[in-house]
């Protein structure tokens, strides 16, 4: 765990999940992700990245351990507590999932749900002048403003990952979750919303994890790097000491 961050936005300790019983995925994983860190989690296909991510957010329950978010532990938490622990974590994942028919602004909008409910949040009409403003400053710092009113659906992979970033980014996150995030982009584009990514992370003092299959990501964009092998932890270490041979080491 580094000591240059402080306090842990999550802490995880002894967590192990299996599926229906059959062979463990995690098996006592532990880590930590101190405030305003970036940590990279890597591991080969099946390894339990995303399974972990899960667990992280109960979002799928571990058979056992515990798992502190943002200050606090989760297990034993009404499912009322749970959401708003989990409303101060941003989620972006491998597929965008924006809402086709509507403009990136309503899609940025929603990432105002959590906070203000449906209704004021689902459609630009109904927002309100400040939420609009949000959304928009939202989309500049993705550079997309001049793509707000257009369609979702008419957008390229790379600009819809980054409606998504800006999406996150409006639910007003503490810790950004992102599974693969540009594992579907072409290597400009996922160079391009993983450069984005990182920066603002840093510059808005946000905690980061995320999921890679792209180890000069991981080197490039974290700060820390986590890797997953049978179901532990098996390596945990700066950016600044590691290297691609002894990632690649932990594939092997
Ligand atoms: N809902 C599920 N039900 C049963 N088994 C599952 C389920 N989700 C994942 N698994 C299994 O758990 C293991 C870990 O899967 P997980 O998706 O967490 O790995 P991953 O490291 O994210 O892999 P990838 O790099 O391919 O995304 C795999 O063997 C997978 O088949
Ligand atoms: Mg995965």
């Amino acid at each position: 765990m580094s000591n240059q961050f402080s306090p842990a936005d999550l802490v995880v300790r002894g967590l192990t999940k299996s599926y229906n019983g059959h062979t463990a995925v995690l098996s006592g994983v532990n880590f930590a992700v101190a405030a305003g860190e970036r940590v990279a989690l890597i591991g080969a296909n099946g390894a339990g990245k995303s399974t972990l991510l899960r667990c992280c957010m109960h979002l799928i329950q571990p058979d056992s351990g515990e798992v502190d978010l943002c200050g606090t532990r989760l297990e034993g938490l009404s499912a009322q507590k749970l959401r708003a622990v989990r409303s101060q974590v941003g989620f972006v994942f491998q597929k965008h999932n924006l809402v086709p028919r509507l403009s990136a602004l309503t899609n940025v909008l929603h990432g105002a749900i959590p906070r203000t409910g449906f209704g004021r949040a689902w459609f630009q009409g109904l927002a309100s002048e400040a939420l609009r403003l949000e959304a928009m400053l939202c989309l500049e710092r993705v550079g997309l403003t001049h793509v707000a009113l257009q369609r979702a659906d008419k957008l390229s992979g790379g600009q819809s990952q980054r409606i998504a970033i800006a999406r996150a980014l409006m639910q007003r996150p503490r810790l950004i979750v992102a599974d693969e995030p540009a594992a579907s982009l072409d290597p400009v584009a996922g160079d391009e919303v993983m450069s984005l990514f990182s920066q603002l992370v840093r510059a808005e003092g946000l905690t980061m994890i995320f999921t890679s299959h792209d180890l000069t990501h991981a080197l490039n964009y974290a700060d820390r790097i986590v890797a997953l092998r049978g179901g532990v932890v098996v390596l945990d270490g700066r950016c600044s000491e590691l290297d691609l041979k002894t990632l690649r080491a932990q594939y092997e």
